[in-house]
């Protein structure tokens, strides 16, 4: 079954609250996309932003980090109520901090553990992480920003690990986060995603729950 997580990065910031109902309602998850400027060249929000939203927010959070050295950050967004955390192997690298470690530590906060590549990492990297995470998110955008064009390579790059996960009989849940909408929803799902990240396709949409309803190919 596939889930749809509405990044709430595209939501209305004046007045979230319709948005997060909205998503009660008709959503599986809600995306939280924590941005500090640094591993990417934007900054969206963070603690007081996040807490707010666990006030209403009835659905799993599922909190993006994109932010350089997750590990200090990681048990303060799981006291702020995150179920779900993902963390970029790119900011892994750069601490010159195994992965692993990282996702040991999201354990140990008593969340999902996941590990996010961009598009330009080899799937393959991915691979000495099956075991330990408890899904993986392949962005299909340049990690940065909501809006931008999904990037057709995705869909093969997703393959791959599905069917990497397939042959060693430990399959995770992968995500797919960036320019996903009706349009592609049933390639990625065929490919094996099975959490679908929408931000601007929901939140642009004239009907919201439409949106999220057509998304639903399976
Ligand atoms: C991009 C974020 C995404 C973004 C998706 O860096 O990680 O979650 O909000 O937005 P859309 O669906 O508009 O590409
Ligand atoms: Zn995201």
């Amino acid at each position: 079954m596939i889930q749809i997580a509405p990044s709430i990065l595209s939501g209305n910031f004046l007045h979230l609250e319709p948005d997060l109902k909205m998503i009660n309602e008709h959503a599986d998850l809600i995306h939280i996309d924590v941005m500090d400027g640094s591993l990417v060249p934007n900054i969206s929000f963070g603690f007081p932003v996040m807490e707010a939203i666990a006030k209403v927010i009835e659905v799993p959070m599922d909190v993006h980090l994109m932010i350089v050295h997750p590990e200090k950050y990681i048990e303060r967004f799981a006291k702020a109520g995150a179920q779900m955390i993902s963390f970029h192997l790119e900011a892994a690298d750069e601490a010159g901090i195994d992965a692993g470690e990282i996702l040991d530590l999201v354990h140990r906060c008593g969340a999902k553990a996941g590990l996010a590549i961009d598009p330009d990492v080899p799937v393959d990297r991915l691979y000495p992480y099956i075991e330990k995470v408890d899904f993986f998110l392949i962005m299909s955008v340049f990690a940065g920003f909501g809006g931008q064009k999904f990037i057709e390579d995705s869909i093969g790059r997703i393959r791959q690990l599905h069917e990497e996960m397939e042959r060693r009989g430990l399959l995770r849940p992968i995500e797919v986060d960036g320019g996903v909408s009706a349009a592609n929803a049933a390639q990625l799902a065929d490919a094996g995603a099975e959490i679908l990240v929408a931000g601007s396709s929901v939140f642009k949409a004239a009907d919201p729950a439409e949106a999220i309803k057509q998304m639903r190919v399976r």
